[in-house]
């Protein structure tokens, strides 16, 4: 006897019954520009539909998002000065603090996670602090700065803290230091998977942090590597981190899903700037139908065993979530 499949069969709402994999709101955070000034929301020519916004264009953000029923969000500063240190980011009146401040004060239900990492806020573009000698990122100095940079947004009232450097031992150092100040239930979700990308080019526009000179390769992964991105998701989960994450998100579906097998942990991918952009313009030249793609790629998410979705398409997908119930 053949196996057969009863696909036939399962039609109408038994389809839906059946289904082995959903998409739903409650899955997404959406990501968030925040820069100083007023009346400012600027589209980013390399990602269209995603905005620079000033922190009173934010929070009428926040009102539309919550229609949606989009409560998480994921912010990044972009900061009037930026220095070999990245202090605007170390201090109670830049640029994140005092977005997470208004957010927090206007919009409570709002759960704020803050991308935690120095490229955005430094001069030479760098995810820490650089070593003038060796011309690349100091390791350790850049953990002592992490540990004041996720003070200052515990301080300010975030959510959740997202270090996005992958610098040796940032888990343990920034759970230690948030135990020490009294925060000991703020959760830490992990960049803990993280490749030295091609895919983050957009993102690098609308967050101005181009690496002045050299790439990322001394602290991102080798993409080419299966085995060591497996370890290093295992050594953030043994630091201390809530949640562990893949990064970019499609061309690592396998590595979610090896994570996602090998962890207890909840499990986040985040569908970067540049795999947005791709959809966006084929969607834009008619290449695609554009929204079918992009459930399509969600789905592939969540059936590789992610959790949470990190993606700019947030909106869009609460959206078209709407129409379908
Ligand atoms: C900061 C950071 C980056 C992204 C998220 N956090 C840029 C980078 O590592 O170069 C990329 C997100 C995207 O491409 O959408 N370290
Ligand atoms: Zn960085």
């Amino acid at each position: 006897m053949f196996q057969r499949f009863r696909r036939t069969r399962l039609n109408g709402h038994l389809r839906s019954l059946v289904r082995e994999t959903s998409v739903s709101v409650n899955d997404f955070i959406y990501p968030l520009f925040v820069r100083s000034g007023e009346g400012i929301k600027t589209e980013i020519s390399s990602m269209p539909g995603v905005f620079q916004m000033s922190i009173d264009e934010v929070l009428k953000e926040c009102e539309e998002l919550k229609k949606l029923g989009l409560y998480a969000i994921i912010l990044f500063g972009i900061p009037d000065v930026k220095d070999s240190i990245g202090s605007d980011s170390l201090c109670e009146h830049g640029i994140i603090a005092k977005a997470i401040r208004a957010i927090k004060k206007a919009h409570p239900e709002m759960f704020v996670v803050t991308d935690l990492c120095f490229c955005e806020y430094t001069d030479h573009g760098h995810c820490g602090i650089i070593d003038t000698k060796t011309q690349s990122v100091n390791n350790d100095a850049t953990l002592e700065i992490s540990a004041k940079q996720a003070i200052v947004h515990a301080k300010a009232g975030a959510d959740m803290i997202a270090p996005s450097g992958m610098m040796d031992g940032i888990i343990q150092t920034l759970r230690e230091a948030l135990d020490g100040a009294g925060y000991v239930n703020l959760p830490i979700m992990s960049y803990s998977t993280k490749f030295a990308s091609g895919y983050y080019g957009p993102f690098r526009d609308v967050a101005e942090s181009a690496p002045s000179f050299g790439d990322r390769a001394s602290y991102q992964m080798d993409p080419a590597n299966r085995r060591e991105a497996i370890a290093e998701s295992i050594s953030d989960e043994r630091q201390g981190a809530d949640i562990l994450m893949v990064k970019p998100a499609l061309a690592y579906l396998d590595i979610v899903r090896e994570i996602k097998d090998n962890s207890s942990l909840p499990l986040a991918v985040y569908n970067v700037s540049g795999e947005y952009a791709m959809l966006k313009f084929a969607g834009m030249n008619n290449l695609i139908d554009y929204n079918r793609v992009v459930m399509e790629t969600m789905i592939s998410f969540k059936r590789a065993g992610a959790d949470i979705i990190i993606s700019y398409h947030a909106k869009e997908v609460a959206k078209l979530l709407q129409k379908q119930s």
